[in-house]
Protein backbone atom coordinates (compact mmCIF):
# COMPACT_ATOMS: atom_id res chain seq x y z
CA UNK A 1 0.00 0.00 0.00
CA UNK A 2 1.40 3.85 -0.73
CA UNK A 3 2.25 5.46 2.15
CA UNK A 4 0.06 8.33 0.96
CA UNK A 5 -4.18 8.75 1.02
CA UNK A 6 -5.66 8.51 -2.49
CA UNK A 7 -9.19 9.56 -1.84
CA UNK A 8 -9.06 13.39 -0.85
CA UNK A 9 -13.16 13.76 -0.79
CA UNK A 10 -13.04 10.60 1.75
CA UNK A 11 -15.34 11.86 5.00
CA UNK A 12 -15.40 10.16 8.34
CA UNK A 13 -16.52 9.43 11.63
CA UNK A 14 -15.35 10.84 14.76
CA UNK A 15 -14.80 7.89 17.06
CA UNK A 16 -13.50 7.61 20.38
CA UNK A 17 -9.95 7.29 18.75
CA UNK A 18 -8.59 8.60 15.60
CA UNK A 19 -8.20 5.35 13.52
CA UNK A 20 -5.00 4.76 11.45
CA UNK A 21 -6.60 5.67 8.15
CA UNK A 22 -7.51 9.16 9.82
CA UNK A 23 -4.34 9.57 10.38
CA UNK A 24 -2.93 8.84 7.29
CA UNK A 25 -5.67 11.13 5.31
CA UNK A 26 -4.61 14.07 7.86
CA UNK A 27 -0.68 13.59 7.39
CA UNK A 28 -1.00 13.13 3.37
CA UNK A 29 -3.90 16.39 2.78
CA UNK A 30 -3.75 18.24 6.25
CA UNK A 31 -7.21 18.22 7.15
CA UNK A 32 -9.60 15.61 7.92
CA UNK A 33 -13.50 16.43 7.55
CA UNK A 34 -16.07 14.20 10.07
CA UNK A 35 -19.79 14.05 9.56
CA UNK A 36 -22.73 15.17 11.83
CA UNK A 37 -20.65 15.57 14.60
CA UNK A 38 -23.37 17.95 16.70
CA UNK A 39 -26.86 17.21 16.03
CA UNK A 40 -29.23 20.27 14.47
CA UNK A 41 -30.71 21.06 17.53
CA UNK A 42 -26.98 21.92 19.38
CA UNK A 43 -26.18 23.56 16.49
CA UNK A 44 -28.94 26.08 16.94
CA UNK A 45 -28.52 26.44 20.08
CA UNK A 46 -25.04 27.57 19.58
CA UNK A 47 -26.41 29.92 16.84
CA UNK A 48 -29.02 31.63 19.22
CA UNK A 49 -26.34 31.90 21.68
CA UNK A 50 -23.87 33.14 19.42
CA UNK A 51 -26.12 35.95 18.38
CA UNK A 52 -26.77 36.97 21.93
CA UNK A 53 -23.56 37.16 23.00
CA UNK A 54 -22.16 39.31 19.68
CA UNK A 55 -25.39 41.42 20.62
CA UNK A 56 -23.87 41.80 23.95
CA UNK A 57 -20.28 42.83 22.49
CA UNK A 58 -22.77 45.87 20.52
CA UNK A 59 -24.62 46.72 23.64
CA UNK A 60 -22.15 46.80 26.17
CA UNK A 61 -19.16 48.04 23.58
CA UNK A 62 -16.81 45.56 23.73
CA UNK A 63 -13.94 46.46 21.65
CA UNK A 64 -11.78 43.56 22.68
CA UNK A 65 -11.77 40.40 24.64
CA UNK A 66 -8.31 38.94 26.33
CA UNK A 67 -6.54 41.57 24.04
CA UNK A 68 -7.39 40.44 20.94
CA UNK A 69 -9.99 43.26 19.28
CA UNK A 70 -13.59 42.72 18.11
CA UNK A 71 -13.67 43.34 14.63
CA UNK A 72 -17.45 45.47 13.95
CA UNK A 73 -19.14 45.79 10.26
CA UNK A 74 -22.69 46.94 9.28
CA UNK A 75 -25.58 44.39 7.96
CA UNK A 76 -27.68 45.43 5.30
CA UNK A 77 -29.88 47.68 7.61
CA UNK A 78 -26.81 49.61 8.46
CA UNK A 79 -27.49 47.97 11.74
CA UNK A 80 -23.43 47.34 13.89
CA UNK A 81 -22.71 43.76 13.96
CA UNK A 82 -19.34 41.86 15.52
CA UNK A 83 -17.49 40.37 12.56
CA UNK A 84 -14.79 38.65 13.73
CA UNK A 85 -15.87 37.84 17.92
CA UNK A 86 -12.35 35.90 19.20
CA UNK A 87 -12.77 34.11 22.84
CA UNK A 88 -16.45 33.37 22.37
CA UNK A 89 -15.93 30.54 24.71
CA UNK A 90 -15.54 33.38 27.40
CA UNK A 91 -18.62 35.68 26.58
CA UNK A 92 -20.72 31.99 26.52
CA UNK A 93 -20.72 29.58 28.41
CA UNK A 94 -22.82 27.38 26.52
CA UNK A 95 -20.03 27.34 23.38
CA UNK A 96 -17.51 26.38 26.45
CA UNK A 97 -19.51 23.74 27.12
CA UNK A 98 -19.39 22.52 23.46
CA UNK A 99 -16.13 23.14 22.74
CA UNK A 100 -14.34 21.58 26.05
CA UNK A 101 -17.39 18.49 25.06
CA UNK A 102 -15.10 14.87 25.87
CA UNK A 103 -15.48 13.43 22.49
CA UNK A 104 -13.81 16.26 20.91
CA UNK A 105 -10.41 14.77 22.71
CA UNK A 106 -9.52 12.08 20.13
CA UNK A 107 -8.63 15.22 17.79
CA UNK A 108 -5.30 15.60 20.08
CA UNK A 109 -3.88 12.49 18.95
CA UNK A 110 -3.66 13.88 15.33
CA UNK A 111 -0.97 15.90 16.98
CA UNK A 112 1.86 14.59 18.82
CA UNK A 113 1.67 16.22 22.51
CA UNK A 114 -1.02 18.90 21.61
CA UNK A 115 -3.54 20.33 23.44
CA UNK A 116 -7.17 23.06 22.75
CA UNK A 117 -5.92 26.18 23.00
CA UNK A 118 -9.34 27.99 24.29
CA UNK A 119 -7.29 30.11 26.45
CA UNK A 120 -4.66 31.08 23.76
CA UNK A 121 -4.21 32.86 20.14
CA UNK A 122 -7.79 34.22 19.59
CA UNK A 123 -9.63 30.90 21.58
CA UNK A 124 -12.84 30.42 20.11
CA UNK A 125 -13.06 32.80 16.73
CA UNK A 126 -16.86 33.82 15.47
CA UNK A 127 -16.14 35.06 11.99
CA UNK A 128 -19.34 36.14 10.21
CA UNK A 129 -19.38 37.17 6.74
CA UNK A 130 -21.61 39.60 5.18
CA UNK A 131 -21.48 39.99 1.48
CA UNK A 132 -23.41 43.67 1.56
CA UNK A 133 -21.71 46.80 0.76
CA UNK A 134 -21.05 48.19 4.42
CA UNK A 135 -19.66 44.67 5.98
CA UNK A 136 -16.29 44.82 6.71
CA UNK A 137 -15.27 41.36 6.21
CA UNK A 138 -17.15 40.08 3.10
CA UNK A 139 -14.43 37.31 2.30
CA UNK A 140 -10.98 35.67 3.93
CA UNK A 141 -8.08 35.56 1.48
CA UNK A 142 -5.65 33.12 1.24
CA UNK A 143 -3.36 32.58 4.05
CA UNK A 144 -1.86 29.95 6.59
CA UNK A 145 -1.68 30.35 9.70
CA UNK A 146 2.00 29.34 9.80
CA UNK A 147 2.72 33.48 9.89
CA UNK A 148 1.31 33.90 13.22
CA UNK A 149 3.75 31.73 14.53
CA UNK A 150 6.30 33.94 13.28
CA UNK A 151 4.88 37.24 14.77
CA UNK A 152 4.66 35.21 18.04
CA UNK A 153 8.42 34.47 17.68
CA UNK A 154 7.87 31.27 17.03
CA UNK A 155 8.93 28.65 14.77
CA UNK A 156 6.05 26.78 12.37
CA UNK A 157 4.89 23.84 14.43
CA UNK A 158 1.87 22.00 13.41
CA UNK A 159 -1.21 23.42 14.73
CA UNK A 160 -5.00 22.27 13.90
CA UNK A 161 -7.95 25.06 13.54
CA UNK A 162 -11.17 22.59 14.36
CA UNK A 163 -14.10 23.89 12.65
CA UNK A 164 -17.54 23.35 13.98
CA UNK A 165 -20.68 23.77 10.82
CA UNK A 166 -22.99 26.02 12.03
CA UNK A 167 -23.84 26.85 8.46
CA UNK A 168 -23.60 24.77 5.43
CA UNK A 169 -20.63 25.69 3.17
CA UNK A 170 -20.51 24.51 -0.80
CA UNK A 171 -18.81 25.47 -4.17
CA UNK A 172 -21.87 27.23 -4.39
CA UNK A 173 -23.08 28.69 -1.13
CA UNK A 174 -19.22 29.93 -0.49
CA UNK A 175 -16.81 29.32 2.49
CA UNK A 176 -13.66 27.28 3.14
CA UNK A 177 -11.42 26.66 0.39
CA UNK A 178 -8.16 24.67 1.06
CA UNK A 179 -5.02 23.22 -0.92
CA UNK A 180 -4.49 19.46 -0.60
CA UNK A 181 -0.88 18.85 0.86
CA UNK A 182 0.48 22.46 1.42
CA UNK A 183 1.16 21.76 5.08
CA UNK A 184 3.74 19.80 4.48
CA UNK A 185 5.68 22.92 1.59
CA UNK A 186 8.92 24.50 2.95
CA UNK A 187 9.54 27.78 4.67
CA UNK A 188 9.44 29.80 1.52
CA UNK A 189 6.23 28.10 0.29
CA UNK A 190 4.52 29.46 3.62
CA UNK A 191 5.95 32.81 3.33
CA UNK A 192 5.64 33.26 -0.20
CA UNK A 193 3.79 30.76 -1.85
CA UNK A 194 0.94 33.22 -2.51
CA UNK A 195 0.28 37.17 -1.25
CA UNK A 196 -1.44 36.85 2.15
CA UNK A 197 -4.87 37.60 2.81
CA UNK A 198 -4.71 40.01 -0.79
CA UNK A 199 -5.03 37.30 -3.00
CA UNK A 200 -8.53 35.74 -3.44
CA UNK A 201 -8.17 34.41 -6.74
CA UNK A 202 -9.56 30.79 -7.04
CA UNK A 203 -6.67 28.43 -7.39
CA UNK A 204 -6.69 25.43 -10.03
CA UNK A 205 -5.18 22.88 -7.12
CA UNK A 206 -8.31 24.29 -4.20
CA UNK A 207 -11.04 22.52 -2.78
CA UNK A 208 -14.34 23.55 -1.39
CA UNK A 209 -14.98 22.01 2.00
CA UNK A 210 -18.36 20.56 1.65
CA UNK A 211 -20.09 21.14 5.25
CA UNK A 212 -23.34 20.28 6.53
CA UNK A 213 -24.70 21.83 10.00
CA UNK A 214 -23.40 19.82 12.39
CA UNK A 215 -20.21 18.54 10.85
CA UNK A 216 -16.61 19.08 12.02
CA UNK A 217 -13.85 20.00 10.27
CA UNK A 218 -9.97 20.27 11.39
CA UNK A 219 -7.29 21.66 8.83
CA UNK A 220 -3.47 22.48 9.22
CA UNK A 221 -3.03 25.73 10.05
CA UNK A 222 -0.14 25.65 7.44
CA UNK A 223 -2.03 25.11 4.90
CA UNK A 224 -2.94 27.62 2.49
CA UNK A 225 -6.84 28.47 2.93
CA UNK A 226 -9.30 31.29 2.05
CA UNK A 227 -13.35 31.52 2.80
CA UNK A 228 -14.95 32.03 -0.55
CA UNK A 229 -17.78 35.27 -0.08
CA UNK A 230 -21.22 33.48 1.19
CA UNK A 231 -23.29 33.81 -1.60
CA UNK A 232 -27.24 34.62 -2.74
CA UNK A 233 -27.69 30.87 -1.75
CA UNK A 234 -26.91 31.74 2.06
CA UNK A 235 -28.58 35.14 1.72
CA UNK A 236 -25.10 36.92 1.58
CA UNK A 237 -24.36 35.87 5.16
CA UNK A 238 -22.71 33.12 7.46
CA UNK A 239 -21.01 32.48 10.45
CA UNK A 240 -18.48 30.03 11.16
CA UNK A 241 -16.35 29.02 14.36
CA UNK A 242 -13.40 27.77 15.26
CA UNK A 243 -10.43 27.40 17.86
CA UNK A 244 -7.18 26.29 17.77
CA UNK A 245 -5.21 22.90 18.38
CA UNK A 246 -1.28 23.69 19.75
CA UNK A 247 1.48 22.23 20.80
CA UNK A 248 4.99 24.25 21.69
CA UNK A 249 5.05 26.58 24.09
CA UNK A 250 1.92 27.46 26.36
CA UNK A 251 1.10 31.06 26.15
CA UNK A 252 -2.22 31.66 27.74
CA UNK A 253 -3.69 35.28 27.33
CA UNK A 254 -5.86 37.18 30.00
CA UNK A 255 -7.50 40.73 30.28
CA UNK A 256 -4.03 42.23 30.76
CA UNK A 257 -2.93 40.62 27.31
CA UNK A 258 -1.54 43.34 24.21
CA UNK A 259 -3.12 42.50 20.82
CA UNK A 260 0.09 40.78 18.82
CA UNK A 261 0.90 43.34 15.72
CA UNK A 262 -1.03 41.05 13.05
CA UNK A 263 -4.22 41.31 14.89
CA UNK A 264 -3.48 44.69 14.78
CA UNK A 265 -3.32 45.22 10.89
CA UNK A 266 -6.49 42.44 10.55
CA UNK A 267 -9.07 44.43 13.47
CA UNK A 268 -8.31 47.67 11.25
CA UNK A 269 -11.08 49.81 9.49
CA UNK A 270 -14.35 49.04 11.25
CA UNK A 271 -16.34 51.40 12.66
CA UNK A 272 -15.12 52.67 16.44
CA UNK A 273 -17.37 52.90 19.63
CA UNK A 274 -16.83 56.29 20.62
CA UNK A 275 -16.80 55.57 24.14
CA UNK A 276 -13.41 53.40 24.49
CA UNK A 277 -13.35 50.60 26.45
CA UNK A 278 -9.97 48.92 27.64
CA UNK A 279 -11.03 45.28 27.06
CA UNK A 280 -14.44 43.54 27.79
CA UNK A 281 -15.74 43.18 31.41
CA UNK A 282 -16.50 39.65 31.83
FE1 LIG B 1 -6.88 30.66 8.82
Amino acid sequence: MSAEYQDVTKKFTLGEHITPEQQKFYDTFGFVHFKKVFSEETIMKMREEIAKAQQKCVDEQIESINGVPVKFGQRVDGSLVPQRTPFMNVLSPYINEIVTSPMLKPLLELIPDSRFGLGERDGVVINHYINAKKSKFKKLGWHNDSMRDLFYFEKIRPMLNVGIGLFPSSQTMGGLRLIPGTHLQNIFGFLFGKLHILDNRPDPREIPVEVEIGDLTIHDGRLWHRAASPTVKMSHERKSLYFPILCGPYKPKNKDSKAPLYVKIFAMGGPKFTDKKPDAKI
